[in-house]
């Protein structure tokens, strides 16, 4: 579902662009048209001129070389435009800057004359830890969708993008060094350090005007002033929101019953906010396209609603570092869509074997150790990720009975002892990636039958031995992984990846 929207948004965004290259296009035929019917506004060429001047190109990873005065700005490197029947230029309504490494001391002031705009991305760029701008946005009052993630703004979120009726959707996520592995407990993550804050105006003001919103995401926005009433606050604002973002800000308390009106929500992540509290609540159970929910390093407890496990369309699935949430793992109806299910430190008990029969792919299952057993019946499961199962310090067995993988990755797990050798049972492996693992020993030579591998990974892992057998199919791919790289390595005809790095 979370797809879904991307997919919505992206076509949206080439719909405009279509529009933008389709005017361009009659505007190349008739370049020496002197009435140019179908040239960009001089004035927001002028203003896109000026933005331009106000990023320091030295330091920025492009110099937005299609920007050149007396050109048609429509035809510009992230610039889209749209006719207006009867006028004799186009407006600017797209202008997508994001990923492109441009640094600026703030953010110019000249943006807000393409009045027009629909669409502005600006993510991750570098504004050097500016305040988005106090006035400005409000002028922009077309936008439907507005992007200002991971661009080094810092402070307080200003009233003006409150004032942006018409946004679809808001992406002013700045989640700056989070790594869960850094994370020793919810202390920690609550005592860190957020980049943009919503104080004054508060969560609730921010949000009093975008009830169109469909997409909210705010992931490492301090809102702690919000209280316990943030999700009231958020269920009361935007009754069409489908996805919604609030990783790693703050939030406390219980989620508000009222939250329960959003059954339109595919994506919930709460993730990494150390301080929600209570139950999870029985109403996700009703949001029947809920796709993904991230609960994970929060302070939930009592059971949890094992029907969410049941929910069709659910896909990811995180509650990990909740360790007085309880629950169990109930079957799984045939067509399940569960891909990830992260569970440790919980206090989840009772799996059986049986539930997982119908799901194809599973990732990050998490500590592992009490679970093994059950992985044995998954035979149809083509996807296998096993991760952070420090405390597990042997293989699963029945690895090499999962005859439909095609992708299998062990990382940051106890493992000892060799590499199992059935791994080359999995005859349809097209990727398989060990890492940070305690394996030593040698490199089986089975993998070698693996004809379809695409993707080998081996690093981080204790393997030392010289490998002097016999790697079939592989045709002798790795001799030593202490000696030279062999150059036929690097013309085999289905790799396509290998990295045997830091062995
Ligand atoms: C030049 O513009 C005029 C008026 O918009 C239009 O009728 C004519 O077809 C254009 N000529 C070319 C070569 O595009
Ligand atoms: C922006 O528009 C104002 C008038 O609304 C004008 O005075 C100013 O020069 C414009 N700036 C740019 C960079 O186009
Ligand atoms: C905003 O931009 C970031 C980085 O370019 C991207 O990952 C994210 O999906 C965008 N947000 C939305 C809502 O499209
Ligand atoms: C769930 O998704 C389907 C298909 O996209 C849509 O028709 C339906 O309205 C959605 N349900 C809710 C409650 O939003
Ligand atoms: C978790 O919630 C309990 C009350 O349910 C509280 O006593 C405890 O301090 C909370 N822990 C954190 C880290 O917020
Ligand atoms: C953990 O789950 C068991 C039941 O499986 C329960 O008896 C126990 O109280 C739970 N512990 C906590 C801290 O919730
Ligand atoms: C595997 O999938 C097939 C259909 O694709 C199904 O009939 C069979 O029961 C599944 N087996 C297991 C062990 O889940
Ligand atoms: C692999 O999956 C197919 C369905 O996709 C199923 O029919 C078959 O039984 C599975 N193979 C094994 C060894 O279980
Ligand atoms: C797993 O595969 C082995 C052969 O590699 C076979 O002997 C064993 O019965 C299989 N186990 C299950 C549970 O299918």
């Amino acid at each position: 579902m979370a797809g879904t929207t991307h997919l919505l948004a992206l076509f949206a965004l080439t719909q405009l662009y279509s529009v933008a290259a389709s005017t361009s296009d009659a505007h190349a035929h008739g370049h020496d048209n002197d009435t140019a019917s179908s040239f960009c506004h001089p004035d927001q060429a002028a203003a896109l001129l000026q933005l331009k001047q106000s990023f320091i190109l030295d330091y920025s990873t492009t110099t937005l070389p299609s920007w050149q005065p007396g050109t048609d700005c429509c035809l510009w490197e992230g610039v889209g435009c749209d006719g207006v029947s009867g006028s004799s230029s186009n407006s600017v309504t797209v202008l997508d800057l994001g990923r492109r490494g441009l640094y600026s001391y703030s953010c110019h002031a000249a943006l807000f004359n393409l009045t027009s705009l629909r669409y502005l991305d600006l993510s991750m760029n570098d504004f050097g830890g500016s305040r988005i701008p106090e006035d400005g946005f409000e002028r922009l009052s077309k936008l439907t969708h507005l992007n200002l993630s991971y661009s080094g703004f810092y402070g307080q979120i200003p009233i003006a993008i409150g004032k942006l009726k018409s946004l679809v959707s808001l992406d002013l996520s700045s989640l700056h060094n989070i790594e869960s592995a850094e994370i020793t407990n919810l202390y920690a993550i609550m005592d860190g350090y957020n980049f943009l804050v919503l104080r004054e105006p508060s969560f609730k003001t921010l949000l009093a005007n975008l009830n169109n919103l469909r997409e909210l995401y705010l992931d490492g926005v301090d809102i702690s002033s919000s209280g316990e009433e943030w999700s009231s606050d958020l269920a009361k604002a935007v009754p069409r929101l489908h996805v919604f973002s609030m990783a790693y800000c703050k939030l406390n308390g219980p989620i508000h019953s009222s939250l329960s009106s959003l059954r339109s929500l595919t994506v919930v992540n709460l993730k990494l906010n150390g301080g929600i509290s209570g139950a999870v609540p029985e109403f996700f159970t009703d949001f029947l396209n809920l796709s993904v929910l991230q609960l994970s390093y929060n302070n939930f407890s009592g059971w949890f609603p094992w029907k969410i496990f049941q929910l069709k369309n659910i896909r990811v699935l995180d509650v990990s570092h909740n360790e007085r949430l309880s629950g169990r793992i109930p079957e799984f109806p045939s067509g399940a869509s569960l891909e990830t299910l992260i569970l440790q430190y919980t206090n989840f008990s009772g799996v059986r074997l049986s539930s997982f029969n119908n799901l194809l792919s599973l990732r990050e299952l998490g500590e592992l150790a009490p679970f093994f057993s059950w992985i044995r019946s998954l035979k149809n499961l083509t996807s296998l990720h096993l991760s952070d199962c420090y405390s597990s310090k042997l293989t699963p067995p029945m690895i090499g009975n999962l005859t439909n993988l095609t992708s299998l990755e062990i990382t940051y797990c106890g493992f000892v002892g060799q590499i199992p050798s059935s791994i080359g049972n999995l005859n349809k492996l097209t990727s398989l990636r060990i890492s940070d693992c305690a394996f030593s020993g040698t490199i089986p030579s089975s993998i070698g039958n693996l004809k379809k591998l695409r993707r080998l990974e081996i690093s981080y892992t204790e393997l030392s031995c010289p490998i002097t057998t016999d790697f079939g199919h592989l045709n002798k791919l790795m001799n030593d992984l202490r000696g030279d790289i062999p150059t036929y390595l690097f013309t085999l005809p289905a790799m396509l990846q290998l990295d045997i790095s830091s062995n």
